[in-house]
């Protein structure tokens, strides 16, 4: 099939490679002419594990373009993908759509015969209705018709999730835009993946619900987590006692420094929205924004707790920068709270990331960046984890006993177990975990 994608960043670029990787022939379009420069010659701009090479194969096996031309790489496709940013609006946590609708009016301008407008951007309840009808109003005399398909992609294991997704949404009435996204996404069900077609506002609140529970489930874990602390219990055990319920399932259930990223703290919040708006709040979600969004700063009382009180004038490294691994994105990272907090209390900060420094020097500028997690620790007080990258579960303690001011260890993603690290002579500090359990 001839397929244009609308907007080349995280979620078009991961979509566009994958659906030319099933056999069709796509063409992603970018207002950005450089960034449709760099991904001609198959330079990503962005950090996914395996995305560069099949771009670089896609593009080889002309299956795979990238153009600023929108009107041409409209008209010669049977479906369109929107897939541009609808960032947080300034104020009031509503998304802003303007993308959309500009993507929405410059599509209809550029239809030729009958074609699939699909809504692939995480978008309010309403959209797709909003989209049809700046589209009929463009253009009257076009043949079209508009579908919503969620994607739940996360990042750091997105061309995975792509091609063996939990299920596909598709939100359409119109009887020739189903069976054509059928045809969009045969390769998958042919491999059993579950498809789920609905109606187009069922699939916009299907989007919305999914990203809700997850972080509610989060959320909830981490409150059990400081309850466990209390209680001298054991989270992980909790976890995995509850976890083992299928009703609840295992995923999901680590406790942290609270969720980050792109997705849940704008999706929670632009949720939480229109429900108010719609008279019907969602007040487990508002609850959930809340507790999250004042769990992130806390988590620095927990690292003044471990320094004895005070970390004025003390040396702090931190581990990890982005909001999860395999992922250069800082947006909404915890570090970022977490960070702001130390500073603010006097501490100097020295941070490492495998990846994500260069985005973080635009939160922070002031802090030092090292090459690696032991030049970060050297002469430190206390080593913070803030994000779990695999090369922070295997340190050696030795050296950083040793290079250390004073070895303590707060592990915000419990990747470690208590009595290995104070066996070792660490002061160790973890999340709903009492210290001194193997
Ligand atoms: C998420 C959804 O998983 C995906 O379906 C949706 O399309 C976009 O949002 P993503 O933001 O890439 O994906 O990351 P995810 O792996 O879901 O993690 C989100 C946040 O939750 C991270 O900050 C992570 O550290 C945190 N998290 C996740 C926990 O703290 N504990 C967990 O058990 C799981």
């Amino acid at each position: 099939m001839n397929i244009a994608m609308i907007g080349s960043g995280y979620v078009g670029l991961v979509s566009g490679a994958c659906l030319a990787d099933f056999g069709h022939r796509v063409t992603c379009v970018d207002v950005d002419a450089q960034k449709v420069a760099a991904l001609q010659s198959a330079r990503i701009p962005i950090y996914e594990p395996g995305l560069d090479r099949l771009v670089a194969d896609n593009v080889a096996a002309d299956r795979l373009f990238f153009t600023t031309e929108l009107a041409s790489a409209v008209a010669d496709a049977e479906v369109v993908f929107i897939a541009v940013g609808t960032p947080s609006r300034r104020g009031d946590g509503h998304a802003d759509l303007s993308f959309v609708h500009a993507a929405a009016r410059s599509i209809a301008g550029a239809l030729k015969d009958f074609t699939v407008v699909v809504t692939k951007s995480t978008v309010p309840l309403g959209t797709g209705d909003d989209v049809e009808r700046i589209m009929r109003e463009t253009n009257p005399e076009a043949d079209f018709a508009v579908a919503s398909n969620p994607e739940f992609l996360r990042e750091g294991a997105a061309i995975d999730d792509f091609k063996r997704p939990d299920r596909i949404v598709i939100g359409a009435q119109d009887e020739r835009a189903r069976t054509v996204m059928g045809e969009v996404y045969r390769p998958l069900y042919l491999n059993q993946a579950p498809i789920l077609f609905t109606t187009r506002r069922t699939a916009e609140v299907i989007k919305y619900a999914a990203n809700a529970f997850l972080a509610t489930k989060i959320t909830f874990i981490n409150e059990v987590a400081d309850l466990c602390e209390q209680a001298g219990a054991d989270v992980q055990e909790v976890a995995r006692g509850i976890g083992l319920d299928k009703r609840i399932g295992p995923k999901f259930l680590n406790a942290g420094p609270g969720y980050g990223g792109s997705c849940f703290p704008k999706d929670t919040l632009a949720f939480v929205k229109t429900a108010q708006d719609l008279g019907t709040p969602l007040r487990l979600v508002e609850t959930t924004v809340a507790v999250n969004d004042q769990r992130k700063r806390a988590m620095a009382r927990k690292v003044v707790a471990a320094c004895g009180g005070s970390v004025r004038g003390k040396r702090i490294a931190i581990f990890g920068l982005t909001f999860k691994p395999n992922t250069d994105d800082m947006r909404e990272a915890p570090s970022i709270a977490i960070i702001q907090a130390l500073l603010d209390q006097g501490a100097q900060i020295t941070a490492y990331d495998p990846e994500g420094m260069a985005s973080a020097r635009d939160y922070f500028a002031q802090i030092g960046y090292a090459q690696n997690a032991y030049d970060a620790a050297a002469e430190a007080d206390c080593v913070v984890i803030v994000t779990e990258w695999n090369e922070f579960r295997s340190l050696d303690f030795e050296r950083l006993k040793e290079i250390m001011a004073t070895p303590v260890l707060v592990d915000l993603r419990n990747i470690y177990r208590p009595k290995d690290v104070e066996r070792l002579g660490f002061a160790y500090a973890s999340l709903g975990r009492p210290n001194g359990i193997e």
